[in-house]
């Protein structure tokens, strides 16, 4: 087994984690939340999506949110742009940086942003180049990448065409979304495989959900394979909307704990993490999802 000496840590808690809570919360929280990961060392902060408010409530506030938050130098706060409208409000929120999200199922392209993959991809051609031509960089996001909740199993083919595409376009980085949860290892690396024969190895992240336990497996896995960026969410924040049975992310304090067993670099402060999902935690009134998290602030904590 072997794992590259230094990981990139995306932090997608405030909006992949944020966009599935029950619980609103007020942008000053969410303000609060991004400067406290970005104050523990992480490097990327996904800060929240422009989207539409009817498909994503929770969202609505991302320009609030952008507008007051503590700009750390050498962080990145990227949000989420489904189309021209979103890219517009995102650039007139101050983002410097943004990510399209394509999928490599028909079915949840459809439920996710009401049009296939080829017209996604279409739009996205479009939002890309405008994006890198205002001086943004561009992320990808390819979702359902080890199976989908309306149609089953996902060809790893299906996922190297999609994250090809969205890398011909622009993006400089390629989120491989297990959106549901449901992969394996063995399924990951093949999966990586498949998208690394078409692509260099730096340009994937991977972004699991661990709905049977299995997300940090499926990151040594990736990591066994040279990936060297992984997403993730204080405090196991989130789910998907548009896929039924998502559980959590990957909690970042999880996977820090991993990575610091295995002598990893992040340059990201674990215990400042673990305040920071048990403090989020409080605020949505939910049970912390971090192992890490829980074994922390449980019942024998002294104070
Ligand atoms: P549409 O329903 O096809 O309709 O939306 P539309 O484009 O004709 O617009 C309908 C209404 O939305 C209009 O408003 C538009 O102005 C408005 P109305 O006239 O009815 O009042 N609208 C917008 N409002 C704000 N911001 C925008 C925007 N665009 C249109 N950018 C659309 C298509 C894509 C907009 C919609 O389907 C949508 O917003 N979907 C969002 C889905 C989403 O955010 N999903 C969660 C993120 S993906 C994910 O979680 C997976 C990932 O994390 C990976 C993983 O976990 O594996 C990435
Ligand atoms: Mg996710």
């Amino acid at each position: 087994m072997r794992w590259p000496p230094r990981v990139k840590v995306v932090e997608v808690g405030p909006r992949d984690g944020l966009q599935n809570e029950a619980s609103a919360l007020l942008p000053e929280v969410k303000v609060e939340l991004v400067d406290r990961l970005s104050a523990a060392g992480l490097p990327v902060v996904e800060a929240g999506s422009f989207v539409s408010a009817k498909w994503v409530p929770q969202m609505a506030d991302t320009a609030r949110v952008m507008a007051g938050i503590a700009r750390r130098p050498g962080v990145s706060y990227p949000v989420l742009v489904p189309n021209q409208q979103g890219l517009e409000a995102a650039v007139a929120a101050g983002a410097m940086e943004v990510s399209v999200f394509a999928a490599a199922s028909e079915s949840f392209s459809r439920r996710n942003i009401n049009c296939s993959i080829a017209e996604s991809l279409e739009r996205f051609a479009a939002v890309a180049e405008a994006a890198r031509h205002q001086g943004l960089k561009v992320r990808g996001y390819v979702s359902c990448v080890l199976g989908c909740p309306y149609e089953g199993a996902v060809r790893p083919q299906a996922v190297a065409e999609v994250a090809a595409r969205l890398a011909a376009l622009g993006c400089y980085e390629i989120s491989l979304g297990d959106t549901i949860g449901i992969g394996t290892p063995a399924a990951a690396a093949a999966m990586i495989d498949a998208a690394a024969a078409h692509l260099p190895v730096d340009m994937l992240a991977v972004h699991f959900h661990d709905t049977y336990g299995q997300a940090l497996a499926n990151v040594l896995a990736a990591l066994d394979r040279g990936v060297a960026v992984v997403d993730s969410s204080v405090g196991g924040l989130g789910g998907c909307p548009y896929a039924k049975g998502a559980s959590g992310n990957l909690a970042t304090e999880d996977l820090l704990y991993m990575l610091n067993g295995l002598g990893v670099v992040t340059g990201v402060d674990l215990n400042a993490v673990v305040a920071t999902g048990d403090w989020i935690c409080a605020k949505l009134d939910r049970p912390n999802g971090s192992r890490v998290g829980r074994a922390l602030i449980g019942p024998a904590r002294t104070r």
